[in-house]
């Protein structure tokens, strides 16, 4: 049987038998008809059509090859190839590939207005992580790190947190827990401090839930943005975080399950540090006596990262203090999408 590629409207080459009657119906769009008026005089033969299932890729990616835009060209080459590669060697099942679809399918239904289970998907095989990792090396002047200071972003940042002053209290209400005051300088990447830098903090309740969760907390409770002063710092007071159960309730809870892990994010605080002519520091601090520091579910925790939160008496009532410094790199400050509004 005589073949010919034919190009779709997206400029994607694909296989189908020489018919003149049915040819007509593909005459649509221009490029179309050149496709097809170039390989009438050069029919492919059947060697062209998959003859094993190690024979499609080449032709997948020859499909893709013509994507104008290089980085996608490249990104989707490199992930259709990898895809391949993992069905032929884990020799993926019919039942396995519905499974797998269903489990895409339901990530994207149980995403909404409080939760984004694609990013959680995606934070619990480390995958979050790792991007952040590779994209934010440590800043020159962190001499002796090589541990990235970044961390990946979660799902439950919001924009517009509200802004404070100087040594304002982000617990809101009534929100009860140990009394933590936070304070730090934000660097540049040559040592010096940065006046003028936002530091946008966010966390759970000691109850471990975002105000986001708990029907029984203000609006924005746990969540504020601080300008850093002439000499590059910040000073807020809150409550100790509480390590808190990543959502379980969708796909992502249904995976931990048959994998046997366990949710429990160590206790942390959220920062996203930012300033004109600065990339975006995105990070976390961890408290050093987390219970689960060395097994976080989604993978956040490295070595920089790891504050002591010191207990201290004032006043007769337990502090918690936490002093912790950021480094930011130079280059254009790009801020990510909420996962949430
Ligand atoms: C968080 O720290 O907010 C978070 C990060 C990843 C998954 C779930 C929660
Ligand atoms: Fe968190």
């Amino acid at each position: 049987m005589l073949v010919q590629a034919l190009a779709d409207a997206s400029g994607a080459l694909w296989l189908a038998p020489i018919d003149a009657s049915q040819r007509q119906s593909y005459i649509g769009c221009n490029r179309l008809q050149a496709a097809c008026d170039e390989r009438e005089t050069e029919p492919m033969t059947s060697t062209l059509l998959p003859t094993t299932p190690e024979s499609l890729l080449p032709l997948v990616l020859q499909a893709m090859s013509r994507t104008p835009d290089a980085r996608l060209r490249q990104l989707m080459a490199a992930l259709t190839t990898h895809l391949h590669q993992f069905v032929l060697e884990t020799r993926v099942t019919e039942a396995e590939f519905e499974r797998a679809v269903a489990f895409l399918v339901g990530i994207g239904q149980a995403t909404g207005e409080t939760k984004n289970e694609v990013i959680l998907a995606s934070d619990l095989l480390g995958v979050s992580t790792l991007v952040a990792m590779l994209n934010n090396p440590p800043s020159p002047n962190q001499i002796g790190t090589s541990e990235s200071h970044a961390a990946l972003l979660g799902p439950f940042w919001r924009q517009h947190a509200p802004r404070c002053a100087a040594g304002d209290n982000i617990a809101r209400g009534d929100t009860a827990g140990t009394p933590l005051d936070v304070n730090g300088t934000v660097y540049d990447a040559a040592g010096q401090p940065l006046a003028g830098a936002l530091v946008d903090v966010w966390q759970a309740s000691p109850v471990g839930l975002y105000e986001n969760q708990d029907e029984s907390q203000p609006d924005m409770n746990l969540r504020g943005c601080f300008t850093t002063d002439a000499q590059g710092r910040y000073r807020l007071r809150s409550v100790h975080p509480a390590g808190y159960p990543v959502p379980t309730d969708g796909p992502c809870g249904e995976l931990l399950q048959a994998q046997l892990r366990h949710p429990y994010r160590p206790a942390h605080l959220h920062f996203m540090v930012s300033a004109p002519g600065h990339r975006v520091l995105i990070t976390q601090v961890f408290a050093d006596d987390a219970e689960t520091l060395h097994s976080d579910p989604v993978f956040g925790v490295t070595a920089p990262l790891v504050g002591h939160f010191e207990r201290v008496q004032r006043d007769g009532q337990e502090l918690a203090l936490l002093t912790h410094d950021f480094h930011l790199l130079p280059g254009e400050p790009v801020f990510p999408h909420p996962p949430i509004p």
